[in-house]
């Protein structure tokens, strides 16, 4: 890639950094507690946002830093990065290695700069504007697969609503949209995966924007396409749609309406 920019560069550090954190507490008896929303926080989490809030704002000290432990620090300017320290945690707090460093830098609420990093295979997904996705330095894309090879995963937020909708999209998706379909438990991985092209699609319901933000954000960069869940531009920070390799895009808006419309109860 051209030259990584000041912004790119400090958040690759952040994510390095914040990845030493989470590889000295993964696989330990590490204490989970619970959240009001019953979601699931470490001490690692805590940690690892101290971290990446330091780096950022040691370089950036007029930015301000949404993180999902600590909310909204710094005064509330133009550039907001968003930062999520643990992108599943309940992965992390059992040992199971699909967890990663979630972070997103937005200019008036458009995404300018996006960064997952797995620490537990060393994997660095990475974007900027206009410049093309990287894993681990080297160029990625979308892959270019027919509906019916298609991997899928679904991710969904609290919402009651969401809930009913995700168990409909994981289970009911006829064969001929997609051949397996899979809820990984990391919002920001599922989305890199699509990136790469080891995935065809990935569907959210009601996740946080430090949950999306970079993951979308790399994959538009990769070449694929993201829209809202009735097949209209997507704009941050929307929390329901589909992201995809863009093949078969509108074969799924078609079906995720058809389950919509089957939990709408009839006026
Ligand atoms: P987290 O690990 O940062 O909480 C699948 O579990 C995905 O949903 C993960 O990306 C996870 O992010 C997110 N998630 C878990 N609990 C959630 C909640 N209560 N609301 C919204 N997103 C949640
Ligand atoms: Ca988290």
């Amino acid at each position: 890639m051209e030259k990584k920019s000041k912004e790119l560069e400090t958040a690759i550090k952040a994510a390095l950094q914040a990845g030493k954190v989470l590889e000295k507490y993964f696989e330990t008896a590490i204490l989970k507690n619970e959240k009001e929303d019953k979601s699931i926080v470490t001490l690692a989490d805590k940690e690892s946002e101290e971290v990446i809030k330091k780096i950022i704002f040691d370089v950036f000290p007029d930015h301000s830093i949404l993180g999902e432990e600590t909310g909204m620090n710094g005064r509330e300017g133009e550039y907001i990065w968003h930062v999520d320290p643990i992108d599943g945690t309940r992965n992390f707090a059992n040992a199971i290695p699909l967890f990663a460093v979630s972070i997103a830098l937005v200019f008036k609420d458009e995404i300018i700069l996006g960064i997952v990093y797995n620490p537990s295979t060393r994997s660095m997904f990475y974007a900027e504007k206009g410049k093309g996705a990287y894993f681990n330095d080297k160029k990625i894309f979308v892959s270019k697969d027919e509906a019916n090879h298609g991997m899928l995963t679904v991710s969904r937020g609290k919402a009651n609503t969401d809930e009913k909708l995700f168990r409909e999209l994981l289970y009911s998706l006829p064969k001929k949209v997609v051949s397996s379909v899979r809820d990984l438990g990391c919002a920001a991985l599922d989305l890199v995966y699509v990136a790469r092209g080891g995935l065809e699609a990935n569907i959210q319901l009601g996740l946080n924007t430090y949950d999306f933000a970079a993951g979308v954000f790399i994959i538009q960069e990769a070449g694929g396409k993201v829209t809202n869940l009735n097949g209209t531009s997507w704009e941050f920070p929307e929390n329901h749609f589909i992201a995809s390799n863009g093949v078969f895009h509108d074969l799924l808006v078609e079906e995720v309406q058809k389950q919509i419309k089957k939990l709408t109860p009839s006026a």
